[in-house]
């Protein structure tokens, strides 16, 4: 069976909308009530099935190394087995984690050309640590949910949501060669369109990408922003390949943005047997 066992994280930006805070520490080191975003998206992977992740840092970065340390000066100074960290651990035997650095943040395209070596001749996954999927209950969401498609039809998937017109140029927008379904095949994609967006159907952070995305990158220009655009290597790669959109399980929550992140860490406590009642309790009020 076709099978997505690799996951691929970028989270070298540098993280100004978050500042002060990110003047010291990752974004994706940013704690969703007490755990931090990339934690999550590691879940999200295991939960999929994925068995390695490569994440992408950049300077300053060592905090995300760091983090998953489980064998640290802190942990051993600890006076006893505390059940998160041994969960650290646990979640470290089920995705082994590497590191590769990317010394200039040169876009999204750019970035996915460093996970070459990792990728090795496999398709893989693609996840982006700004759009956060909270499980929701179901037990495949988020990336989990077009591994799935890509086992039926192993092909290129990309993870879309709706949002209103006017937040259209914040994303990567897709043009749908049929009408809408879940599932989709696209006949264009456009990074950041400043005006007629070709639909509303917006990349959201999730990814399966096949292994011929490293030859299209090759080919890709400077796009918007001065940047390497992924999508710009998928607008490339259209012109031989079928690249599907897909809705995914679960509830996206855009913790790139502030609200996002308030709204991601509220929808959390409250699906945490121990903050449960009292966030509820105060939403109340
Ligand atoms: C990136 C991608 C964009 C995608 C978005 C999703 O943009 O380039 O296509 O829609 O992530 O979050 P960024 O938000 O990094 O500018």
């Amino acid at each position: 069976m076709n099978k997505i066992k690799k996951v691929v994280i970028p989270v070298a930006g540098k993280g100004t909308r978050f500042l002060p805070i990110t003047k010291t520490i990752s974004k994706t080191l940013l704690p969703i009530v007490d755990t931090p975003v990339i934690q999550y998206l590691l879940e999200e992977s295991v939960a999929s099935g994925i068995k390695e992740a490569l994440i992408i840092i950049g300077y300053n970065q060592n905090d995300v190394i760091n983090y998953f340390n489980t064998e640290s000066t802190y942990v051993q100074k600890l006076n006893k087995d505390y059940e998160e960290i041994k969960y650290i651990k646990k979640l470290k035997n089920q995705i082994r984690i590497s590191y590769v650095f990317q010394e200039e943040a040169k876009g999204l395209g750019d970035a996915v050309k460093h996970a070459k070596a990792f990728v090795g001749q496999d398709d893989f996954a693609l996840i982006l640590g700004d759009d956060f999927v909270f499980s929701d209950g179901f037990k495949i969401y988020g990336i989990g949910s077009l591994c799935k498609l890509y086992e039926k039809i192993p092909s290129y998937y990309l993870g879309v949501h709706e949002v209103p017109y006017d937040k259209t140029f914040k994303y990567g927008i897709v043009d749908p060669e049929s009408s809408l379904s879940s599932c989709f095949k696209i006949k264009n994609i456009i990074e950041k369109p400043k005006d007629n967006p070709p639909s509303n159907m917006a990349c959201v952070g999730r990814y399966i990408l096949k292994n011929s995305i490293f030859s299209y990158l090759e080919k890709t220009k400077i796009g918007v922003g001065g940047e390497i655009q992924l999508t710009d290597a998928l607008a490339l790669a259209l012109a031989k390949e079928t690249i599907y959109a897909s809705e995914f399980a679960g509830t996206r929550y855009d913790v790139g943005s502030k609200i996002g992140y308030v709204e991601a860490t509220i929808a959390v406590a409250k699906s945490r047997s121990d903050l449960k009642e009292e966030i509820e309790q105060y939403l109340k009020q």
